[in-house]
């Protein structure tokens, strides 16, 4: 049995080395289905085309200056402002972590520039600016996925990648390849599994990290490329270097 004497995939019969064959083609298919599924969640997120370092950040750290109030103030609402120091100020305060106790610094720039539509009485658009109460709701700031969602996915992804991975790790134990090296592949394997959900936090917690979701991404794309191209190849192209290498024996007899 594979387990008793351990001479290489190569030398499986024939109907296990099909069976091995289609778990890990079907491993690689599982693995291209995940990646395009992440390409597709993630792609909308910044509303360009395409996935970029954008996307990850938004979906997962948000997008901390993205409150309504500082978009306006920066975008379409600025013509309204005195000064541009006006701005600024304002931009200091939701900064400062938008707070009730310095609502007074501000409220004057409010009175002034943005009252003569964004009055009780007039609500331009809907939006009210005469105090903390009504500005409160426009300093909600977009915080990326929620935690809950966040252990839901992990929890999700090692559920489903943990016996896989086991199983790959398996097959690959069962190959010729010198045990160092087999070592070497385990320990990256686990560990880029490991890595690709902590990175996730990491992004989660701060802006900057965002890249590393990318990076663990790819470091587990090569771990599994490396449990399904190196036995795969153990098993058809060695095989069939093995059989040339017999008939050539039976040749020369
Ligand atoms: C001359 C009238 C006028 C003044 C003055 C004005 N606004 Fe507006 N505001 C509007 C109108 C009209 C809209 C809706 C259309 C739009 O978004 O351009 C709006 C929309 C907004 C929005 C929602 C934007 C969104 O993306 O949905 C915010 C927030 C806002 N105003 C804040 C302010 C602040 C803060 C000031 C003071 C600096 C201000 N506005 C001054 C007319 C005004």
């Amino acid at each position: 049995m594979l387990w008793q004497s351990n001479r290489g995939l190569d030398q499986l019969p024939l109907a296990f080395r099909f069976s091995l064959t289609a778990f890990l083609l079907v491993c690689g298919l599982g693995y291209l289905l995940g990646l395009t599924n992440i390409i597709f969640s993630y792609v909308p997120v910044d509303g360009k085309p395409g996935l970029s370092i954008d996307d990850i950040r938004l979906a997962f750290n948000g997008d901390p200056s993205g409150s309504k109030l500082e978009k306006a103030i920066g975008g379409n609402m600025k013509q309204y402002l005195s000064s541009d120091s006006d701005g600024q100020a304002i931009v200091t305060w939701i900064k400062n972590g938008g707070k009730e106790a310095d609502f007074g610094t501000v409220q004057p720039i409010f009175a002034v520039s943005c009252d003569t539509c964004h009055s009780k009485d007039v609500a331009t658009a809907g939006y009210v600016t005469d105090s903390y109460k009504d500005i409160e709701p426009l300093l909600a700031s977009d915080s990326g996925i929620s935690w809950a969602r966040l252990i839901a996915l992990s929890h999700t992804h090692v559920n489903a990648f943990l016996p896989l991975m086991f199983c790959l790790a398996i097959v690959f134990s069962f190959t010729k390849f010198s045990d160092p090296l087999k070592g070497v592949v385990m320990v990256f394997a686990f560990a880029s599994f490991t890595i690709d959900v902590a990175v996730w936090y990491l992004a989660k917690l701060w802006a900057w990290a965002a890249p590393l979701v990318i990076v663990g991404g790819a470091v587990l794309g090569i771990a599994y490329a490396i449990l399904i191209i190196l036995p795969l190849e153990e098993l058809w192209i060695k095989r069939i270097h093995f059989m040339l290498a017999k008939s050539n024996k039976g040749d020369s007899k």
